[in-house]
């Protein structure tokens, strides 16, 4: 019975990537699991199908997508440059994998995909799902996050359908990514690495990996080396987000009381115990200890699908969370947080790089 049931998943999932293989090549566009987030793919090298990723998004123009590949050898068609020693380094040890790495852009590829740019994002995703209709196709998959643009990353097919239902034929659902946080843009194409957008593979990691410092592009006062789409307000929820941290408690708390008189709010942190039991007797705060510090790669996982949580929650009126040292992936996580708080940080008021 466990042979049959194991092959009967088999035909499924044969089945729906040769589904998504078919609106793929017809220029459609598919929801796709990936490592990191839930991706709306199309046809890199088709400008009409690209731009209906767009469309279904309803992404600004100028943000240009990152293209996936399931074997090396399709990176050459999409690339006018010889492939550096650093970057055949980095893309044997991190592909598959969350690193998405610039390069220089073949013609080939339309300005539609780069968004006019004359580098492209290259990245080989770890999802069986994805890598399965990339190789059906034949076809190098441009795919942002499926969401509607601005909001938090999808992170569960039903994430994707919440968006975009009505919008797009077809989500294959490839259960809750592992990574939760989007890939590490790099740029490696001059002396200094420099992160672009942080992500699944931290800065320390590919630092010690390469044996040389890697620097975050947001920290260099030329914002132009920023990654375009980093300048939006982004992964938001509709509730108000609060950061905090433990210096800010009391008035964290009191702020948080004031608002729980009529709904409840809820307070993500890795650290329970710092709120004292009487503090919360009676009062509608609900705590939500959903990692630990040693552990950031867990909120990294449960980030997105907990503000999405948190915001269809009728019962809950604002959201809090606990600001994280941005070290490891904390570093993507603490990103992703300060762009759906915006301005509404407690500790740093004005906070946010918008
Ligand atoms: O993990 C991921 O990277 C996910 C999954 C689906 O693979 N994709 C994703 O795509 O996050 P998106 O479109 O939401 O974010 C792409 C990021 C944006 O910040 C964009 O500006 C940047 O990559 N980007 C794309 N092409 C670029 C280029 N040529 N130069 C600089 N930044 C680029
Ligand atoms: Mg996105």
């Amino acid at each position: 019975l466990a042979l049959d049931s194991f092959f009967l998943e088999k035909l499924k999932q044969d089945a729906a990537v040769a589904e998504a293989a078919e609106f793929l090549q017809k220029g459609e566009v598919v929801g796709l699991p990936t490592e990191t987030v839930y991706g709306l793919a199309a046809d890199a090298l088709n400008p009409k199908a690209v731009r209906k990723i767009f469309q279904a998004k309803g992404r600004p123009q100028d943000n240009p997508l990152i293209v996936h590949i399931a074997k090396k050898i399709q990176l050459q068609q999409l690339i006018n440059e010889d492939i550096s020693e650093k970057a055949e380094k980095l893309m044997s040890k991190f592909w598959p994998g969350p690193l998405t790495i610039i390069f220089s852009k073949n013609k080939i590829v339309p300005s539609e995909t780069s968004a006019g740019l004359e580098t492209i994002a290259v990245r080989m995703p770890a999802h069986p799902l994805i890598l399965a209709v990339i190789e059906k196709t034949g076809l190098p998959l441009a795919a942002p996050s499926a969401n509607t643009s601005g909001f938090p990353s999808p992170t569960r097919a039903r994430h994707v359908y919440n968006d975009l239902k009505g919008k797009i034929p077809l989500i294959l659902d490839g259960g809750s990514c592992q990574v939760g946080v989007e890939s590490t843009v790099i740029d490696i194409r001059s002396k200094q690495v420099k992160v672009l957008r942080p992500g699944g593979i931290s800065r320390e990691e590919l630092s010690q990996y390469l044996g040389e410092e890697v620097i975050l592009a947001s920290d260099l006062k030329d914002k132009k080396v920023l990654s375009p789409g980093m300048k939006y307000r982004h992964y938001a929820p509709q509730k108000k987000l609060y950061i905090f941290n433990f210096t800010d408690k009391n008035y964290v708390l009191k702020q948080a009381l004031k608002k729980a008189e009529i709904k409840k709010v809820a307070i993500i942190t890795a650290r329970e115990s710092k709120f004292e039991a009487e503090e919360l007797a009676d009062k509608k705060i609900e705590i939500l200890k959903v990692f630990s510090h040693d552990q950031p790669e867990e909120l990294a996982q449960k980030l997105f699908h907990l503000l999405r949580k948190l915001d269809a929650d009728d019962s809950i009126a604002e959201i809090y969370i606990e600001e994280l040292n941005s070290e490891g992936i904390a570093e993507a996580v603490m990103n992703r947080v300060y762009k759906a708080a915006a301005a509404e940080k407690y500790s740093q008021p004005g906070g946010g790089d918008n």
